[in-house]
């Protein structure tokens, strides 16, 4: 079964404070946007759309320049809710292809076999699908002046990429949008139409960058694999 993926990249990395948007940052010289695609081109997925910022395109082409797949740029929306649904639409109508990644350019190093664990929990008959984690903090719910614990056994971190048959995704982000919900990823959007969401393992190596100290931990995790 074809695969295809939108990298969402339209944000502007406001917490990490770079001079330029997030996804062009360079981790070890290469953009964090391009070494998503790549990632994804290594996996086989045939056709890539990334959502950019407006005024960027000239600088996402050229850090995307000869990738190893077909990569189409898109500007993105107001939240990345939005960004994804004009990713959609810029996927178009695409016979025959019924699975669908969806990824954080702000991960740029998730391992292959977490790429391998969503395309394969797909292939078994799943509509929605999560890499996530167990909480690693001790985790505490905060309110007017007070504060209670919360058992963190069963709360998962969640990872991306999430994986999706195509027209389950088109369907939970048109639901969204005409019942006027938030969400933060795309599995919660599947799930606002009762659908399911399997999840599996997902992998220290694909955090999100968001802070400096993020950048910090990329570059270590990338200098200990010896790449
Ligand atoms: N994203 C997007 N469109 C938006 C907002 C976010 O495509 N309107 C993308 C970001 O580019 C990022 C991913 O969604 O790859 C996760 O968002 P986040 O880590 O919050 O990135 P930013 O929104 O860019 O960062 P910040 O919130 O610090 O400004
Ligand atoms: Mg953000």
């Amino acid at each position: 079964e074809p695969v295809v993926a939108i990298v969402v990249a339209a944000g502007s990395g406001s917490r990490l404070g770079a001079s330029v948007p997030k996804a062009l940052v360079l981790l070890d010289g290469v953009a964090l946007v391009r070494r998503c695609v790549d990632n994804l081109a290594e996996a086989g997925v045939e056709r890539v759309v990334v959502t950019i910022p407006a005024g960027f395109e000239d600088d996402f082409a050229g850090a995307l320049q000869g990738a190893d797949t077909q990569v189409t740029c898109v500007v993105g929306g107001g939240r990345r809710q939005d960004s994804v649904r004009l990713g959609l639409r810029a996927l178009g109508h695409l016979p025959g292809t019924t699975l669908v990644l969806v990824h954080d350019a702000a991960r740029p190093l998730v391992p292959a076999v977490v790429v391998g664990r969503v395309l394969q929990a797909l292939r078994d008959g799943a509509v929605a699908v999560v890499p996530t984690l167990p909480v690693v903090d001790s985790i505490r719910r905060s309110a007017a002046g007070t504060s209670s614990v919360v058992d963190r056994s069963r709360l998962r971190a969640v990872q991306t990429p999430q994986g999706f048959r195509l027209d389950e995704l088109v369907r939970g982000h048109t639901h969204i949008e005409l019942a006027g919900l938030e969400v933060t990823d795309d599995a919660a959007a599947c799930e606002a139409l009762g659908l399911p969401v399997v999840l599996v393992e997902g992998h220290r190596h694909a955090l999100k960058i968001t802070e400096p100290v993020d950048m910090l931990l990329a570059a270590a995790i990338l200098a200990a694999e010896g790449t």
